[in-house]
């Protein structure tokens, strides 16, 4: 089979990792990659955001599964273009990921909101405002207590979520938000909601539209210095499972969040096919919903995927073809860790170009180094953005492969190079 992957993070090297790994691949593209996936298919100098040159690409070179990495291609609606186009020519080329209707699950926050008061998913009390409502923010706030959440509806590459205590400054960055357009037209209309307390967890989800399994939860670390301080990055480290995912919580996860999503989209005609990925505060307990991704997480699938046992293309095969529920699926009972490597100065402007030495490369059952901002120059692998490398270690417990992620990292080397050193040290008063 001849695969095509879109995305250049840590999380399409995983995909590329594990796709590789599959006997059923013939040939594989990734665009536009990363030195990482250069080790193991051909990069394609592609935007994936530009769907008519993905699909005379995907024609030119007989791909027969289309593999959208991030959420972009998705919202804007890859999966009904190339199946439209398929349908046009009746050429058949199987799309791993929801469609555009679906995809409003992460493209708009306003859509999700709405989505699961109609289904009764549990999640934070909420308004959503635009300029028609923009007087009815200050009497809507005050019916809320510190800290106010406002998000920015639409996709704003992670920035468009606002948390503040003081309710001036919530009021009046609502306001800006809408009528200056402060995250462009993602921010004409926003969503104010509840504050949620508890423990943030992950769970991963892959369906076929009629069948799913969950691959895991998974903990991610946002911020990036130690003790969670500092700005918000794309993702400094994670860890999976999370120990307090007992199997109870997994079962309301299930129950009142899996199924009711699953059931809603079908429902409206819309059937998922993809990963979803559920950002859930477990309150006491109880499971709710902060946000839906409509892809898998970034560093989530690098601590997710070295644990799934199922072969990766038989997995994307089934998504795309309705076959999942003839896929056997196990998970590595074990605890990975992964840290993200980052260039000095991230998340704010970095140096590229930076030499990178890796003495510690194999891939094998236990670890992994996955590339994220890197590309060749010349022989030399240098560094090309502010995440760089993720590395992976499966172990008998979290606190074994912690240390053995860490020891990992000192076979990488380059000059800037910066990490958390305490990624997974909230979760050691779970382990049993
Ligand atoms: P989102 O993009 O919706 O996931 O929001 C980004 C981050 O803001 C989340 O990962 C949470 O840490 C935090 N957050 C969002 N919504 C809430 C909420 N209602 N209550 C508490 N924290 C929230
Ligand atoms: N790790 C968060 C994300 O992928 O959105």
């Amino acid at each position: 089979m001849n695969v095509l992957l879109l995305g250049s993070g840590g999380r399409e090297h995983a995909f590329a990792y594990f796709i590789a790994q599959s006997k059923q691949l013939d040939k594989l593209f990734i665009a536009p990659g990363n030195a990482g996936t250069a080790q193991i298919g051909s990069n394609v100098n592609l935007n994936p955001l530009d769907f008519n040159a993905v699909w005379e690409f995907c024609i030119a070179n007989s791909i027969e599964l289309l593999v959208p990495g991030n959420e972009d291609p998705l919202v804007h609606g890859i999966v009904d273009f190339i199946n439209g186009k398929c349908s046009d020519s009746n050429i058949k080329i199987s799309v791993a990921g929801p469609d555009k209707f679906a995809s409003q699950l992460e493209g708009s926050k306003s859509f999700a909101k709405e989505f699961m008061m109609q289904n009764n998913i549990p999640t934070a009390s909420y308004k959503k405002f635009d300029i028609h409502n923009i007087e009815e923010i200050e009497p809507f706030l005050e019916t809320l207590s510190a800290p106010y959440v406002l998000k920015a509806d639409g996709l704003a590459a992670g920035k468009g979520v606002i948390i503040t205590d003081n309710f001036d400054e919530a009021l009046n960055v609502c306001r800006e938000m809408i009528s200056n357009k402060t995250f462009g037209e993602a921010s004409s209309t926003v969503v104010v909601e509840e504050f949620l307390h508890g423990i943030e967890i992950s769970v991963f989800v892959v369906s076929d539209g009629k069948d799913y399994h969950i691959l895991g939860s998974a903990k991610d670390y946002k911020r990036i210095l130690e003790d969670d301080q500092g700005p918000n990055t794309g993702g400094m480290g994670s860890v999976s499972p999370v120990p307090f995912a007992d199997e109870e919580f997994i079962e309301k996860v299930k129950s009142q969040i899996i199924e009711p999503s699953l059931n809603g989209l079908s429902t409206a005609g819309h059937p998922y096919k993809g990963f979803m990925f559920l950002g859930l505060m477990n309150d006491a307990g109880n499971p709710k919903v902060i946000e839906y991704n409509v892809r898998m997480g970034d560093p989530e699938t690098e601590s997710i995927f070295p644990r799934l046992k199922t072969d990766m293309l038989d997995m994307l095969e089934g998504v795309a073809n309705e076959k999942l529920g003839k896929v056997e699926f196990s998970l590595d009972e074990r605890t990975a860790v992964c840290v993200f490597l980052v260039s000095e100065g991230y998340p704010g402007s970095v140096k590229k170009g930076i030499p990178i030495s890796i003495t510690r490369s194999t891939n094998n059952d236990d670890q992994f180094v996955f590339h994220a901002g890197t590309k060749k120059q010349d022989e030399q692998i240098v560094t090309n953005g502010g995440r760089v490398i993720a590395v992976t270690t499966l172990a008998d417990t979290l606190l074994e492969a912690r240390e053995n992620t860490y020891s990992a990292i000192e076979g990488i080397q380059f000059n800037g190079k910066n990490y958390r050193k305490d990624i997974g040290n909230d979760l050691i008063r779970f382990v049993k």
